[in-house]
């Protein structure tokens, strides 16, 4: 599996393979699809509602004019985080999955939401622009994650922060899910450990929160299992995650 990894991980890191590989998930309406970035989830399943927000009052508890959602797909997040912001600005890679968002916000009449095809690697921002660049389930995707840092810390005014939130790779089952998918193998190399270390390169304050919280297991069961493993001490909460947040702050 290594050798594989090693052999084909540019190439299924690309922005244009990433790119093909999720509207191509869009355009066939994967059961994928719709587990994971259907923005109905979230009005339609109060347990996914209450545990984004729950997690999202934790995060976003300090004053935020603007905020940009680096690798916005869909927009999922947009309703659940315009409590927190005045204007929103989405950037992904593909065209396609961005007219979807525009048409979710349309329908739902949020405002102040603005969007721009761009890459993660290239933000088509000025310096010192947002309190906080949120980057959900994106960094894992991209061949130069190191890039993509920089530039959310080139963005970032003074204070400001990124939060990022990433699946666990120390959870096994989380391990199994991922590391057999293509468009996910950057995972592979993008531990919790790993990303911290590459942050540490260019913002002093970091920390990490190990978070329970997922999308796809959309049942009440599922759910509560989950909320009750957020109460395990840390250092085993740390390998039993199904994600964890990073937040870095910009001096
Ligand atoms: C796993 S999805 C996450 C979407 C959204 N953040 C969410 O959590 O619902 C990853 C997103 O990153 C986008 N993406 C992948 N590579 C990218 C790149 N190099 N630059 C910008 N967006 C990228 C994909 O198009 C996709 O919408």
């Amino acid at each position: 599996m290594l050798s594989f990894f090693r052999r084909n991980k540019d190439k299924y890191t690309s922005w244009k393979y990433q790119k093909e590989s999720f509207e191509k998930m869009y355009e066939e309406g994967t059961k994928e699809f719709q587990k994971r970035y259907h923005t109905e989830l979230l009005e339609e399943n109060k347990f996914v509602r209450q545990r984004i927000d729950d997690l999202f009052k934790t995060l976003f508890n300090y004053d935020i004019e603007n905020l940009l959602d680096v690798g916005c797909g869909t927009g999922f997040y947009f309703s659940a985080l315009s409590k927190y912001t005045k204007k929103i600005y989405g950037i992904d890679v593909s065209s396609l999955i961005l007219k979807e968002a525009k048409k979710i916000i349309e329908g739902k009449n949020l405002k102040n939401i603005y969007f721009g095809l761009s890459i993660s690697e290239v933000l088509p921002f000025r310096d010192n622009s947002f309190d906080c660049v949120f980057i959900f389930a994106v960094l894992h995707h991209l061949q130069n994650v190191d890039k993509a840092i920089a530039e959310a810390h080139r963005v970032l005014k003074k204070d400001g922060k990124c939060i990022v939130i990433e699946p666990n790779i120390l959870n096994p089952a989380m391990f199994l899910f991922l590391c057999f998918k293509k468009h996910e193998i950057g995972i592979l190399s993008l531990s919790k450990f790993t990303l911290e270390k590459k942050f540490q390169k260019l913002f002093k304050k970091i920390y990490t929160v190990p978070t329970t919280f997922q999308v796809t297991f959309t049942d009440p069961v599922s759910n509560m299992i989950l909320s009750s493993l957020e109460k395990l001490p840390k250092p085993l909460l740390d390998y039993l995650a199904i994600h964890y947040v990073l937040i870095a702050e910009k001096e």
